[in-house]
Parts: structure tokens; sequence; C-alpha cells
């Protein structure tokens, strides 16, 4: 088959590099984050596991280009996070970024459906187009009878289906979620987890950042955290266990 000339760094939906982050507090500086490296192809979701104050949340942050890191390099679908214009890169999270955190950050004084649509009205799109698309996410992630509501009124856990819609707006390449579980009950937290995993199932990158083994077990592959450091990969299910494995492991079930 034809194959394109394609740089390494643009093949994967996030490619960091060798990233180091210190921060500078009054006593001593943190050294969050000792060199990273971390690829996740399209398609892939991956949970980063790890104490608190391992990194996580640093990573997160840096691969949004909410920070930026004193070394290394970040990519994402081929294009470099660090040393933009806060322009370049706003435009560059808007395509290809998608961010939830814990706590929901929703705009209270809109209505659920507006939520959703305002990050395609921003970058661009016709409300008409943008409040389209918010009600098939709506429908997805099974909150479309809220629409006309305010976040106010929702559940945890309908909040958290409502951030994640309002994440997806975009289409953005990866979708980067920092305790998304945290402030639910372990019932609502696992309907999040199940959720993501139909959302990968859908084609979704997705990164996500738990301490519930419990809601990890619905990603692909673990990556586990330790003093800014990633240890090693587990992977929950075959693909990459069997390409890892192939080379005198036992085949097969
Ligand atoms: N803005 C900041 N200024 C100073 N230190 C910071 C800052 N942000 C994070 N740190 C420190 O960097 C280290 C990594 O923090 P980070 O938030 O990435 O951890 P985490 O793995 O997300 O932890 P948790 O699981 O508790 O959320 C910690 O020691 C933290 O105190
Ligand atoms: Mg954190």
């Amino acid at each position: 088959m034809y194959m394109t000339d394609t740089p390494k760094d643009q093949v994967d939906a996030l490619t960091a590099r060798g990233v180091r982050k210190t921060y500078e507090a009054e006593n001593a500086p943190v050294r969050a984050l000792r060199g990273v490296d971390l690829v996740v192809p399209h398609g892939e979701f991956i949970a980063l596991m790890g104490p608190s104050g391992c990194g996580k949340s640093t990573l997160l942050n840096l691969v949004a280009g909410l920070d930026t890191p004193d070394e290394g390099s970040i990519f994402v679908s081929g294009e470099e996070v660090t040393g933009r214009s806060e322009d370049d890169l706003a435009r560059l999270r808007r395509r290809h970024i998608g961010i939830v955190f814990q706590f929901f950050n929703l705009l209270d004084g809109m209505t659920v459906l507006e939520n959703v649509a305002l990050p395609a009205v921003i970058a661009g799109r016709s409300r008409r187009a943008a409040e389209s698309r918010a009600r098939d996410l709506l429908d997805l992630l099974g909150i479309a009878e809220k629409a006309g509501a305010v976040p106010g009124v929702l559940s945890g856990g309908q909040r958290q289906r409502l951030a994640i819609a309002r994440a997806l707006a975009n289409e953005p390449t990866l979708l980067l979620a920092d305790e998304p579980t945290g402030a639910l009950d372990s019932e609502g937290g696992l309907e999040i987890a199940e959720l993501l995993g139909r959302l990968h199932e859908g084609g979704q990158t997705i990164l996500l950042v738990t301490h519930d083994a419990g809601v990890a077990a619905s990603a692909q592959r673990i990556v586990q955290m330790q003093d800014g450091r990633i240890l090693g990969a587990a992977a929950t299910d075959s693909p990459l266990a069997t390409a890892a494995g192939s080379s005198g492991g036992p085949s097969g079930a």
C-alpha cells in the first residue's frame, strides 16, 4: 500500500517527549515532571493513575497548553503545543482538545443546550449548527431531556455528562479528563466510566486521570505515574498486550 511521508510526531494523537516541569515554590522547587514520555495513538483510551502529587494534572495541563513545560516537546495530532502565541494556542486547543475537570466549570446563567453549543459558536460555527450538534451530543450522553434546564438543577452525574458533552462540542482529537468522577459517588463514577468507554468505542481518543481502579478499568491501557515519571504500562485489553507479549509470552487466550 502507498505510504505517505509523514513525520513520526504527526502519527499519534499525543506525543510527549522528555517533558519536565518544575514549580518555584517558597522553600524548595517542586519537580512536578521529571522527564515524561508518553504516546497516545489515535483512538486509544488511556487511564493515567498514580499517587497524589505525582504530576498527573500537571501533565494534562501541559498537554492542553494551559501551562508550558521547562523542557521537552508536546505534539497533539502533529501540532506542537509549546512555543505558540496565546491566540494560536487557543485555536489549537479549540480544534484538538476537549477538557473535563473534577468540578464541572459550567455556566449557570445559560441552559444546558447553550453550555454545549458555546464552544462551537466561539469556534465560528453558526448558532444553528452549534445547537444541532449540541442536541446530538446531549442525546448521546443521555441528557437530552435537560436541554432547556440550567446546570444548577442537574445531579452531579448529569452535570459531568454535560461537561463531557461540552468538551466534545468541537470534535476534539483528544479528550482530556482530570478525575471526572472524583466528585461523584461510586455508582455515578462508574456510569461516567462506562460512558467514556462508549465514546472510545465510537473512536474518541481519551486520556483520563483517575484514582479509582474501577473507573480506570474502562480504559484500554493503564499508565502509572510516580514522582513525576511514568512507570510503565499495563494493558487492560488485548491489542497492545498481544503486541507487547508476542515475543515469548503465552499466545492465544
Ligand atoms: N501552580 C503550582 N505551583 C507550585 N506547585 C505546584 C503547582 N501545581 C502543582 N504543583 C505541585 O506539583 C506537584 C504535582 O502536582 P499535580 O497537581 O500535577 O499532582 P496530581 O498527580 O494531579 O495530584 P492529585 O492526584 O492530588 O490531583 C505537587 O507536588 C504539587 O504540589
Ligand atoms: Mg490532580
